[in-house]
């Protein structure tokens, strides 16, 4: 336990600290750190079983995170108590079942959208009044290597852990005059629940999660990668080997990386069943509209110039 680390003994919120990331770094922050941790999820029995095994340093509220009014009760809460609060991590996310967009239902858009991103914001915007009381201000987002390379199926899950990245960057430029420092985490692979939640209990999913445990690490090392980077206040902060692939091919030919990326899950639909239904629907769709992938490619920009002259919408 290192005194010397300026997040030894700090109070910190985090948020999904009953399983998986949050709850490593929830045990590493409070055991190795000596920090008091606030922890925020919904199932009591896992959060009960954490404050029994962390004694006083650990305390806990239970709450959606999608509800702004509940970040606003709390805060106003810790407030109200006179507790200083030096640093908030937004780690609580959920993911999506692999589907086309167009098989989404808004509910369903709506849900990941406010788990994922506008958690992140209300979090924000409810404890940055205390965060800016304390010196050791820190403010860290876990977002994912998705939000640099999005992949097939994965559209609204992307999108929130895109805007999560950028909200943070931004963020960290606001903030920059006040102290507070913000780091944006994006993980690969990571051997936690989180990809269990796909599993509809017909065991379609269970290939995709067994190809997480045999890439991924272990959420005791991805906590130790992000407390490291909170250390050093690093913003930018990828986790771990599969995320700097992504992020290399990104950087390097993005395109091709975006394409590559979609060819090799729709060919390893046997592998991970669980990428079937992305990729069905495409074959369903070439069917329905009569044409070949290879007849759409064939069409140039000579042919598309060949505009009926009342224009494409008129009858
Ligand atoms: N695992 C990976 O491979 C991976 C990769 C990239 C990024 N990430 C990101 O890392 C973060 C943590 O993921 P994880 O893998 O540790 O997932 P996990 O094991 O499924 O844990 C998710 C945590 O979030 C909490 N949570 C979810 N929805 C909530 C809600 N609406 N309100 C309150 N709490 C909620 C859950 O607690 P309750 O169920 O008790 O509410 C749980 O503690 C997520 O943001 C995820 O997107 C993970």
């Amino acid at each position: 336990m290192s005194k010397r680390n300026w997040i030894y003994g700090r109070n910190v919120i985090i948020t999904g600290c009953s399983t998986g990331i949050g709850k490593e770094l929830t045990l590493q922050l409070v055991k190795k750190f000596g920090c008091n941790v606030m922890g925020v999820a919904r199932n009591q029995q896992k959060l009960e079983a954490l404050k029994t095994e962390l004694g006083d340093k650990f305390d806990y509220r239970r709450f959606d995170i999608s509800d702004e009014s509940a970040w606003r009760n709390f805060s106003e809460e810790m407030n109200t108590m006179g507790y200083e609060v030096d640093v908030l991590i937004n780690n609580a996310g959920m993911i999506q079942d692999f589907s086309q967009y167009s098989d989404m239902s808004m509910e369903t858009v709506n849900k990941i959208v406010n788990t994922n991103l506008y958690s992140v914001m209300y979090g924000v915007a409810a404890f940055l009044p205390l965060i800016k009381k304390s010196k050791f201000g820190y403010i860290v987002n876990i977002s994912s290597a998705s939000a640099i390379l999005p992949v097939a199926g994965e559209t609204i899950y992307s999108a929130t852990k895109g805007a999560v990245k950028a909200f943070s960057e931004s963020l960290s430029q606001d903030l920059a005059g006040y102290g507070i420092g913000v780091s944006c985490v994006m993980p690969g692979p990571v051997k936690t629940d989180l990809y269990k939640t796909r599993d509809a209990g017909d065991g379609k999913a269970k290939k995709d999660y067994e190809l997480v445990e045999s890439i991924g690490i272990t959420a005791e090392t991805a906590a130790k990668r992000i407390i490291k980077a909170m250390r050093k206040k690093k913003l930018r902060v990828l986790i771990d080997g599969v995320a700097r692939l992504m992020d290399f091919g990104m950087r390097v030919a993005p395109s091709l990386t975006c394409k590559m990326t979609g060819k090799a899950m729709s060919s390893a639909t046997n592998i991970v069943p669980a990428f079937a239904p992305i990729f069905k629907e495409q074959a369903e769709k070439k069917e329905e509209i009569g044409e070949s992938i290879k007849e759409r490619k064939a069409l140039t920009y000579n042919s598309l110039k060949k505009v009926p002259e009342k224009g494409a919408f008129s009858k």
